[in-house]
């Protein structure tokens, strides 16, 4: 655990190139907003202590990000005086500061502590995080002298023809020591074409008060990528979905098609469940292990799926439990259900969970069988043992006794198996 250090992450930029109404940090990626990719990094990192600096609806930004202080930066003057407005969290505050773009939701916390051990190892001023580039164009260039040291950092819209070419670029992400700092960034200065005050223009106040600035270099220059637009934004989550697929696949889940199949960050799999193609597993949604999900299967957040069950093709699920060895295997939609062991639901089951007003929930015991095509209206419970016939409309709160056997439009009582 880092001792003493505190990131400030910032995301008051218009993101003016993503043309939205939503902020842009908050557009969501693998199944949460691209700026809670980067909180959670740093606190994995083991940075507790974080500010963000939100701009346009920042009140969106408070109630997404939970533990995080927000502060205000009214205008958008550029990323040195965003910074600045975190300054109130570094009253007599001798330890470092991390600075990250909210932009940057691929970064990893491997890095991050890396960056924080050479920062403290060297004991420099500035340590940023850099990257080699195979198109280096928007982002902000790495100036070396001959001896290798850092002595600028030109923006895009500042390079010279020479520069241009340079393919070391800062990635945005920076430890500082927080002694002295905010004066640094006091003398900062808007010159430039966008009339914006840089942080980058920090590097050679720092050098000028031969202060020790440095950079060390990602070995994955994919995780610099930062997402200014919707082009960017298709890209850093296709990185991401690839990770997580990696990851699963690590732990042992069998990804038929990695190219077909979307599974959000926070998604639990266990170990020798088969993922079929074309499958999309969403939010908090937990699988159990030996399960078989998909084709083209849609399983939506609060799901949970118990050990070796079966979800097949054209099924949506969503705030669904379904016990162990259960079978949803064709074209089905279960919401708000819990689903106890052993059921088998036949193709074309579909709950009625919305009323207009509430969601309400439907039960469906233990060894129940729903035949093909029965319409379950909730809040309802199909008893332990029960059959439901082919076509059948169980209507609300015509629960159904177990081992009953029901049919028809409205369904009504065929049979009463007895019950041991
Ligand atoms: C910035 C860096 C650039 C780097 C790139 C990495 C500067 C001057 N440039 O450029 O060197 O290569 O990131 O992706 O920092 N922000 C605010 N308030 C502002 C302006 C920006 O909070 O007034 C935030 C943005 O939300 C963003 C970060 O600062 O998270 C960087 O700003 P952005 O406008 O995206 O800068 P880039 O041009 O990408
Ligand atoms: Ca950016």
């Amino acid at each position: 655990m880092p001792k003493n250090i505190k990131a400030v992450i910032l995301a008051a930029g218009l993101g003016t190139r993503m043309k939205s109404q939503l902020p842009k940090v908050l557009h969501p990626l693998c199944g949460k907003p691209m700026i809670e990719h980067v909180v959670e990094a740093v606190r994995l990192a083991g940075i507790r202590d974080i500010i963000c600096v939100a701009g346009y609806k920042s009140h969106m930004l408070k109630s997404a990000l939970k533990g995080v202080k927000v502060v205000k930066q009214k205008r958008p003057l550029g990323s040195a005086d965003a910074l600045k407005q975190a300054k109130r969290y570094f009253k007599n505050f001798n330890g470092d500061i991390m600075v990250l773009c909210g932009d940057e939701p691929l970064i990893k916390t491997e890095t991050l502590k890396r960056l924080i051990n050479e920062h403290k190892r060297n004991g420099n001023y500035c340590t940023l995080l850099s990257a080699r580039m195979p198109d280096p164009s928007g982002y902000g260039r790495i100036v070396r002298d001959g001896g290798g040291k850092v002595i600028n950092i030109v923006e895009e819209t500042e390079v010279s023809e020479f520069e241009k070419s340079i393919d070391e670029i800062n990635t945005g992400t920076y430890c500082f020591k927080g002694r002295g700092l905010f004066s640094i960034l006091n003398r900062i200065r808007n010159n430039n074409k966008k009339k914006e005050y840089f942080l980058t223009d920090a590097i050679p106040i720092i050098n000028k008060n031969n202060l020790k600035a440095d950079a060390i270099v990602t070995e994955d220059s994919e995780e610099a990528l930062g997402v200014n637009s919707r082009k960017n934004l298709a890209l850093a989550s296709d990185v991401l979905r690839k990770r997580i697929l990696a990851k699963l696949m690590k732990e042992g889940v069998t990804i038929v098609d990695p190219n077909s199949t979307y599974i959000d960050k926070d998604v639990k799999i266990g170990q020798d469940t088969t993922i079929y193609p074309s499958t999309i597993i969403e939010g908090n949604a937990k699988i159990g292990r030996g399960c078989r999900i998909g084709p083209f299967a849609r399983i939506r957040p609060g799901c949970e799926i118990t050990q070796g069950a079966e979800v097949g093709n054209f099924v949506e699920l969503v705030r669904t439990k379904i016990g162990k060895g259960t079978r949803v295997k064709h074209h089905t939609y279960l919401g708000d259900t819990i689903v106890g062991n052993k059921v088998n639901i036949g193709a074309g089951t579909i709950t009625a969970n919305y009323d207009g007003k509430n969601k309400q929930k439907t039960y469906i015991d233990d060894g129940a069988f729903i035949g093909v095509g029965t319409i379950l209206i909730a809040p309802v419970r199909i008893g332990k043992g029960a059959t439901t016939g082919a076509g059948s409309v169980v209507t609300k709160n015509h629960n159904v006794p177990p081992k009953a056997v029901v049919a028809g439009v409205p369904a009504k009582i065929l049979k009463q198996r007895r019950r041991k």
